[in-house]
């Protein structure tokens, strides 16, 4: 008996979003070997569309890391941070608080600024922590999955650029689905990962380090994130660790995807189906969780309403409807689920299953919207 799934679900949750089908193709490619040139070809493809896919400057180092996206988080705290630094992470949700806690295990000295969950930044709070405690590095987690909420990163780049600070962004929920302009905002590295909005299955991470970022690189306490190594590995073919070939064919036929499509359409397409979907949720009498404005396209963040059992709601969804939707973390467990519509999950006929079903699920449990 093969315990392997012989249907698809759905996946409606924070990631992973579904897989097009010509990634999932892709994955079917021949296995080759981590320095076969078929491979070397497609690291240096992989490369080139990364650093135009984060919108990165010129001399840029832009690759895949081995790993989900907190390999991506750990390669750049890890090659940035060491004992002392001082870091001001803003943390808005449960990843911000993810980001403050590895940069703590690399020595850094941490000053968190704490912002509501379920809030964006304010850029004058940041002003202000920065005025009051200085920092060498800002961290900002741009998309927060947690909750929704998306940080003005542009602003807050521009307010820790005048404070001579590096810029780190985690981009996981955002690269490919929101606005993100490494170059033009100021920022000095990011991570993000494949399993979102890029559509490809877990299991790499894409990574930026900006020159800027290039030349304040620390010595690096891991060897398997050691950027030294890697940049090795990518540009000078020196073996460091045997990378899957199978993930690098996934990624490179996402981001062709990706760049096919246009940045500037997909972000359009993840706006206009975010749109869809919260005029869908009121038209039954739902709301999401943060203001106008301070929400993400890709997240949506909705309110339980009183009286309805958020996990069986979830457990119904897949049970009868092969649908997976998130649940809520940290404070906001039983009172959020997270809907991910990102890459090929952000489309018209996925929201419109989805809205049926949720009324029905909502229906069973006698919640009816107005009355
Ligand atoms: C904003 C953010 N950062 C970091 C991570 C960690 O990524 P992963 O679970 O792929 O390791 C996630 C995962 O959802 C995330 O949403």
């Amino acid at each position: 008996m093969s315990l392997l799934p012989d249907h698809d679900r759905l996946l409606l949750g924070p990631g992973p979003s579904l897989t097009a089908p010509r990634v999932m193709r892709a994955l079917a490619a021949p296995t080759v070997s981590h320095l076969d040139p078929i491979m070397l070809a497609l690291l240096d493809d992989v490369r080139a569309r990364l650093a135009r896919v984060f919108r990165a400057p010129h001399g840029s180092f832009a690759f895949a890391v081995s790993g989900t996206g907190t390999a991506g988080m750990e390669t750049v705290v890890a090659n940035l941070v060491t004992d002392g630094t001082k870091v001001l992470v803003v943390v808005s949700g449960y990843f911000g608080d993810r980001l403050a806690q590895m940069c703590g295990r690399y020595g850094a000295a941490v000053t968190r600024l704490d912002v509501e969950w379920g809030r964006a930044c304010d850029p004058e709070a940041l002003r202000r922590a920065l005025a009051a405690a200085g920092a060498d590095i800002v961290a900002i987690v741009h998309a927060e999955t947690s909750t929704g909420v998306l940080n003005p990163v542009k602003e807050l780049a521009a307010i820790a650029r005048e404070h001579g600070a590096l810029v780190i962004v985690d981009a996981v929920t955002s690269l490919a689905g929101h606005p993100l302009e490494i170059d033009a905002w100021g920022i000095d590295a990011a991570y993000s990962c494949t399993q979102k909005c890029l559509g490809a299955p877990a299991g790499l991470a894409p990574v930026v380090f900006t020159p800027r970022a290039l030349e304040r690189r620390v010595p690096c306490r891991s060897f398997y994130f050691d950027l030294q190594l890697l940049e090795n590995y990518w540009i000078r073919r020196a073996y460091h660790h045997t990378m899957s070939s199978t993930l690098v064919y996934a990624i490179d036929e996402a981001l062709a995807m990706v760049e096919e499509e246009g940045l500037d359409a997909r972000w359009a397409r993840h706006e206009r189906n975010h749109l869809a979907f919260v005029a869908g949720l009121a038209a039954i009498g739902l709301s999401v969780l943060p203001r106008a404005g301070e929400r993400l396209w890709t997240l949506n963040a909705v309110r339980v309403p009183d009286g309805v059992s958020e996990a069986d709601v979830r457990t119904l969804l897949l049970a009868e409807f092969g649908i997976e939707i998130g649940a809520g973390l940290g404070p906001l467990a039983g009172k959020i689920w997270r809907v991910g519509l990102m890459g090929s999950s952000s489309a018209p006929r996925l929201i419109t299953v989805l809205l049926g079903a949720l009324e029905q699920a909502l229906a069973k449990q006698g919640w009816r919207a107005h009355g």
